[in-house]
């Protein structure tokens, strides 16, 4: 067996062992051990400080004008627009309090809010910041100086990026996840990556810019880039409380790429030849005082490294241009268009649905159209990949469209090995009233209440609301195809539609929620899915919040010095 292929098996079976079953859940420590709760936030202890100003408030954006290519003005590359753009990806959008306990939101959602992903800035030199490589501390809303370039290493730095943009990498603790979760929190560290680059995505759309994933930057050269690997900084940890690098971007007020063409290149070897040179400084933090050893996880990890040249199948040309027309924004009939910002800052999970309210059919189309890759329409145009996964959606309560099985295919490539796959009675009727342009079949009439709550773990959530779904990836052989690295950015393409559905279903005034706790067999059951072809990997849910009075909400910085706060 060459060595890829037993990587992939390896992957494989992590996928299978961390299934959760109706009979049993995947392995997990069944309880909460308070005494080693990680801390939620890195730090890096004797890095220089530079404290952003909080001033996203001061965007106006409407909410539909970042779907529209050109609509925002871009703003320059400098420290202020540097810290929105941070404010409105990974910062803070509130503290909840209950019973002497308070934890922080963010403006990206997290499995169990453990928040495994950190954020960092590659920066070459701007207006009130020094080039470098710099983690962002979002509970200070400050950037952590990892690692200080002298003059000509600053201009060697700007030389290996395109003009106007700026590197944002992403990195994941696993441990924060696998405390309260066990061998599953690999797959929501994934799940995690994906939000957060869709919140970046939507960050940077709100400011005017540009931003791209790179796709072919390996783990090694990223863990170096970002000084995840620099001795000095995280010697005195436990290997658990480290980073393992995940994804970086190019962002900023450059044009974007025609569609179908490659982004200007980032010159990865001489970025990593110097900040590898450059003057690094800090200590990590430690997270937990002791730490259950996960080993699956450490396997799957393992297995899913991407290591230097590996190979890519599928490129952003591949990816066929859509040729069909937006169906326009659910969210412009409305008295005023809504706020892109306002709209990031109060996106929520919900705890609870009404079970009773229904949504017009034109919004749940709407929605569902947001979902589809289209040319210039964030957070798509970040993705350099065709899309590979599917949404199978139970609808409860939408009128005008009947209670039942709905499939949306995301990509026309997949149809018919789609029908092959799926169970073979379902109807692909084109349901009535649905415009012509999205991709969306009806495959049983009736109520699926209690079979979507009974696959989400039995979650009420599931079933409360308007509609929920599971995200079916095309699995195993896209796997096969590309290398084990590969079943992290599927997963990642699975955070993205759930960022989209968060933002979408605050835009529609109902709320969304990410659902990780699922019975994977049982929801490819009631799909007909057979074997490993397609894999469910995300669920998620849309209906009206029903909020939990005994939570007191306080602002999201409220807790720093008022001279900052106030001078917005
Ligand atoms: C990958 C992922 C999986 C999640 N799974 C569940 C779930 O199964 N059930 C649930 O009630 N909430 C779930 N959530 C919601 C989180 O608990 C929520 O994002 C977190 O508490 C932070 O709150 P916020 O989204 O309001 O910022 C999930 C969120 C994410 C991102």
């Amino acid at each position: 067996m060459a060595p890829n292929d037993a990587a992939v098996e390896a992957v494989l079976a992590y996928h299978r062992r961390t299934k959760h079953h109706l009979h049993r859940y995947a392995a997990s420590p069944g309880y909460l051990d308070w005494a080693t709760q990680p801390d939620p936030f890195r730090t890096f202890d004797g890095a220089d400080r530079v404290e952003l100003p909080l001033q996203a408030d001061r965007l106006a954006v409407a909410y539909d004008g970042l779907y529209r290519p050109g609509a925002v003005p871009p703003l320059p590359l400098d420290r202020t627009s540097v810290a929105m753009l941070f404010e409105l990806a990974l910062g803070l959008s509130a503290w909840k309090q209950y019973a002497g306990n308070r934890w922080a939101l963010r403006c990206n959602p997290s499995s169990g809010n453990l928040h495994p992903t950190e954020g960092y800035a590659i920066l070459p030199a701007m207006p009130g910041l020094a080039a470098g490589v710099y983690h962002y501390l979002s509970r200070d809303h400050a950037l952590e100086q990892r690692c200080g370039l002298d003059g000509p290493a600053a201009q060697h730095l700007a030389a290996a990026l395109p003009p106007a943009s700026c590197l944002v990498g992403l990195s994941s603790i696993h441990w924060r996840e696998a405390w309260k979760y066990g061998e599953r929190a690999f797959r929501y560290c994934q799940h995690d990556v994906g939000h957060a680059i869709a919140a970046v995505r939507y960050a940077a759309a709100t400011l005017g810019w540009s931003a791209t994933l790179i796709a072919d930057v390996s783990d090694p050269t990223l863990g170096a880039m970002l000084g995840l690997t620099q001795s000095e900084s995280v010697a005195a940890i436990a290997v658990a409380d480290r980073e393992h690098p995940d994804a970086l971007l190019l962002v900023g007020p450059f044009a974007p790429p025609a569609y179908g063409k490659e982004p200007a290149r980032v010159d990865l070897a001489t970025m990593r030849a110097v900040l590898q040179a450059g003057k690094w400084a800090g200590r990590a933090n430690p997270l937990s005082p002791a730490h259950v050893p996960w080993p699956a996880i450490d396997a799957a990890a393992e297995a899913t490294w991407r290591a230097d040249g590996a190979g890519a199948p599928w490129c952003r040309s591949d990816v066929a241009p859509s040729d069909r027309a937006a169906l326009g924004s659910a969210s412009s009939d409305g008295p005023a268009p809504l706020s892109a910002v306002q709209l990031i800052k109060q996106r929520r999970s919900c705890l609870a649905l009404d079970g009773t309210t229904a949504m017009a059919a034109a919004r749940f189309y709407a929605i569902l159209d947001r979902l589809l890759p289209r040319p210039g329409a964030p957070p798509w145009d970040v993705w350099p990949w065709p899309a590979h996964l599917h949404c199978g959606i139970f609808v409860h309560r939408v009128h005008g469209v009947p209670p039942g099985l709905y499939f949306l295919e995301r990509n026309p490539a997949a149809h018919a090995r789609l029908q092959a796959t799926l169970g073979a009675d379902f109807s692909w009727a084109r349901p009535d009233g649905c415009p012509e342009a999205l991709p969306l079949f009806a495959l049983a009439a009736g109520d699926f209440r209690e079979v979507a709550q009974t696959v989400s773990c039995h979650q009420q959530i599931a079933e409360g609301g308007a509609f929920s779904l599971g995200m079916l990836a095309d699995f195993a052989d896209s796997i096969r195809a590309a290398g084990a690295w590969w079943y992290r950015r599927l997963f990642w393409e699975s955070g993205l539609l759930g960022q989209v559905l968060y933002l979408e279903a605050e835009a529609a005034s109902l709320r969304g929620t990410g659902i990780g706790c699922y019975f994977d067999d049982a929801f490819h059951d009631v799909c007909g899915v057979r074997d490993e072809r397609f894999q469910s990997l995300y669920h998620f849910t849309v209906g009206r919040p029903v909020e939990d009075p005994r939570l007191l909400t306080r602002p999201a910085y409220f807790h720093l010095d008022p001279a900052r706060r106030d001078a917005r």
